[in-house]
């Protein structure tokens, strides 16, 4: 018998980013972290058990991966086979909407939807916040993309303590996030190994009290829907996170002339009275935050600018769901 799910997941941007780690291995970040579902960069999973396999196999957009992927998701289905008492291998595809390692946390939507299809496949019913502390596990920004809409992850020195949970649910706040793409290739370092560099810069620990500071405020700033007070906290937080990737050792630089020239154009059309703020990732594209009433005159400005290949356009997103149809 094949026991077989598809589960769907919104890749998460990070308003307060998680950025350096307590605990390497169960994935704990230092500190808490906030974050908004985005509807259209979607990873879909599906993973059935099947005895007739001697080993896992991973087809990610098509192309069968016997690289780092696998081997990360096999370690993940492990983790599932160790709930639900089997030893069964799995056959698992997965398909992105969008670019693969370019700073969209594919990662994110990637790991949350392989835990919930692979639990599901399993029979292990889990709770949402046992399958945001499982996905955790897989990728830290994962446990993010399990709650529905605007979602903080809870920092804590203990596995069961360190999960996301929804603070407020799509329909509450007409937010964008429009993704102009500069850059679709994959990035020299991930951002598993630049958590693994934060103790070496010498700004991680006034990064880490500035987080402190920024969570309830941006928290704030989404609950009473204060765009320019949201904007500018979250501004300088991704900046933050960029200072002390830069100041890593080995130097992180995730910037490419496109991204300065971005950052640029967004605080010019700010200061003309257009309201955008930017975001980025480990990566190289600009997230452009904005409301909706202003999103079609931003995307129609990202589009003309040089170097911008494409623009997803994204509204707060669902948590992880469950889908009927199957991936094979
Ligand atoms: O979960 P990871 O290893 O993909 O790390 C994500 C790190 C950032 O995207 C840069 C920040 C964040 O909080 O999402």
């Amino acid at each position: 018998m094949t026991a077989i799910a598809t589960a769907q997941s919104c890749a998460n941007i990070a308003f307060v980013k998680y950025w350096g780690r307590r605990d390497d291995a169960l994935r704990l970040p230092l500190n808490a972290s906030i974050s908004m579902n985005l509807d259209a960069a979607t990873t879909t999973t599906t993973v059935a058990f099947d005895p007739a396999l001697a080993a896992d196999e991973v087809t990610i957009h098509g192309a069968e991966d016997g690289g780092g992927a696998a081997r990360r998701v096999s370690e993940h289905l492990d983790r599932v086979r160790a709930l639900a008492g089997i030893a069964t291998r799995a056959r698992v595809a997965s398909r992105n909407s969008f670019p693969m390692g370019a700073g969209i946390a594919s990662s994110a939507s990637a790991f949350a939807a392989l835990t919930a299809a692979a639990c599901a496949a399993a029979g292990v019913e889990l709770d949402e916040r046992a399958l945001s502390i499982l996905a955790r596990q897989g990728s830290g920004s994962a446990c993010r993309s399990i709650p529905t809409g605007f979602v903080e992850w809870h920092a804590a020195d203990t596995s069961a303590g360190s999960y996301a949970e929804s603070i407020a649910p799509p329909g509450h706040w007409d937010l964008r996030d429009l993704i102009a793409i500069v850059q679709t290739a994959h990035k020299t370092v991930g951002s598993s190994k630049g958590n693994a560099l934060v103790s070496t810069s010498p700004f991680a620990a006034a990064r880490l009290a500035e987080a402190e500071r920024a969570l309830p405020a941006i928290r704030r700033a989404i609950l009473a829907r204060d765009f320019a007070a949201f904007g500018e906290e979250t501004e300088q937080e991704a900046i933050r996170m960029h200072a002390v990737a830069m100041t890593s050792r080995p130097s992180l630089l995730y910037w490419s002339p496109e991204t300065v020239r971005l950052m640029h154009a967004i605080r010019a059309w700010r200061d003309e009275g257009l309201p955008a703020y930017f975001t980025i990732d480990a990566g190289a594209n600009v997230h452009v935050l904005c409301e909706g009433a202003h999103a079609g005159a931003i995307g129609a400005r990202l589009r003309a600018e040089p170097g911008v290949g494409d623009v997803i356009a994204n509204r707060p997103g669902p948590g992880t769901r469950l889908l009927d149809g199957h991936l094979f």
